[in-house]
């Protein structure tokens, strides 16, 4: 068992977190505030090569790996969340379906324009009837000659009206529940594709959350993804590997409570030495130090697993699952060691607390992860 990083992979943490520092945090709490997408961030992100970490070459990739691309969300998370889930929702839910189901053609045109950054990519499954049950969506698709015409609303969408390229799954067969529904690649500038409303949320502000509306919305037909009815398949094991991009976010928005915390409780004097010095302070941080290596070892041991082959859906869920508790809990702590500045803006705590509880939401809510993995245990 190795547990040491590659050299390339050290040199891209490097250079990430150097990017994060420089070129991300400066404005993370101010991005917050605003509520404001900075597509410049994401642009360098492409100058850098990062939004096409995992793919060939010959498909605009840098043709990394899997864990490249977990400790990328990480790094930028661990300063800004919603930077972490604008790449993760590129790379594992826009670009990866189309990776793994797209045929030559939409590889070459779209996964390109996605791994190059050229274009920003988003992943539209949940409507508001239907979050934790996908099966029971309601936006159709029809065919129609050389077309599929889309009628219905998604909500909930990461990166919805700032991406380009959109993943969106509808129902080609309404009677058929889950084996009825079909993947589609939709493009921004589509006519009878609008955004809707665009939330107003808790945490990761930065990152806009809106809802797509489609109506008699024609795409080509050859923008279908997969075959007809394998829709659920591609949504369900693009999610698979999309959990650990979520887990990464939950990972980074921890470490960087944790980095702040240790370095505040050194500093920070009460009673006439520092707050670090007393036990009940130490425990805390040693228990969030802690829990932050043990979601590192889940969600590196489940991007290993996927860069090797190897079967990777369980231990995915698992490190989402853990390392979103972890990034709740650890977060909620570090205002805990800050005190009542902990509880200002003066200080990055407050929004990692914010930030951290989505990820125990998102790409299936952690009673979604336990019933996969409990499923997985007992079906296996
Ligand atoms: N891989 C391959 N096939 C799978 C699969 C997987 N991971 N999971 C299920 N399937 C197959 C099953 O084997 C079954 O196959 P058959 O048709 O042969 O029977 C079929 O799919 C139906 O499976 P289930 O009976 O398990 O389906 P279900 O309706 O009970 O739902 C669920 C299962 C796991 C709860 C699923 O609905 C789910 O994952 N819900 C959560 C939704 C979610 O995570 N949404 C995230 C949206 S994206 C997001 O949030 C973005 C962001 O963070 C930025
Ligand atoms: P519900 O499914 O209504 O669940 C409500 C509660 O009931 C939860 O606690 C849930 O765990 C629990 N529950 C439901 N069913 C069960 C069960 N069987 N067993 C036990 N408990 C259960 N979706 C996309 O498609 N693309 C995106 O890019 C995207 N980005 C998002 C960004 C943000 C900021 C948010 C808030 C959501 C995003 N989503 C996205 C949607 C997200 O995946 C859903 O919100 C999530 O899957 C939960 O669905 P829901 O909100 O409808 O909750």
């Amino acid at each position: 068992m190795n547990f040491q990083l590659t050299e390339e992979q050290e040199m891209l943490r490097k250079m990430v977190r150097d990017f994060a520092k420089n070129e991300v945090e400066p404005t993370a709490a101010e991005r917050d505030e605003e509520e404001r997408f900075d597509r410049e961030i994401f642009d360098k992100m492409a100058q850098l090569g990062l939004t096409g970490i995992p793919w060939p070459e010959a498909y605009g990739g840098i043709e990394s790996d899997f864990v490249s691309y977990v400790i990328a969300v990480e790094e930028l998370s661990r300063v800004c969340a919603s930077t972490g889930v604008t790449l993760s929702a590129h790379i594992s839910l826009a670009s990866w379906p189309i990776y793994k189901y797209g045929n030559e053609q939409q590889k070459k045109t779209f996964l390109t324009q996605l791994a190059q950054g050229e274009k920003l990519g988003a992943y539209a499954l949940s409507e508001p009837g239907a979050g934790s049950d996908v099966a029971s969506m309601k936006t159709t698709a029809k065919k129609d000659g050389e077309e599929y015409v889309l009628n219905g609303s998604k909500v909930w969408i990461t990166n919805g009206g700032v991406g380009d390229i959109y993943v969106v799954f509808a129902k080609t067969d309404t009677d058929a529940n889950h084996k009825g529904i079909s993947a589609f690649i939709v493009e921004k500038g589509t006519p009878g594709f609008t955004f809707g409303k665009k939330e107003k949320k808790l945490g990761i502000r930065s990152s806009p959350t809106t809802e797509l509306i489609f109506e008699n919305c024609r795409i080509p037909a050859a923008n279908l993804l997969g075959e007809e009815g394998e829709g659920f398949k591609i949504a369900m094991t693009t999610l698979d590997g999309g959990r650990n991009g979520i887990a990464a976010q939950a990972l980074g928005i921890a470490q960087g409570a944790l980095d702040a915390s240790v370095a505040y409780a050194k500093e920070r004097e009460q009673f006439g030495k520092p707050i670090a010095r007393n036990q009940g302070i130490s425990f805390k941080l040693a228990d969030m130090a802690t829990s932050v290596e043990a979601a590192r070892l889940l969600t590196y041991q489940a991007a290993w697993l996927e860069s090797e082959g190897k079967p990777y859906g369980k231990a995915s869920a698992m490190a989402k699952l853990y390392a979103g508790d972890a990034s709740m809990r650890v977060t909620i702590e570090a205002v805990q060691v800050f005190g009542g500045y902990g509880y200002t803006k003066d200080y990055p705590v407050e929004r990692y607390m914010r930030d951290a509880k989505i990820t125990q939401i998102y790409e299936g809510t952690n009673e979604i992860q336990r019933l996969v993995i409990g499923r997985m245990l007992t079906t296996e």
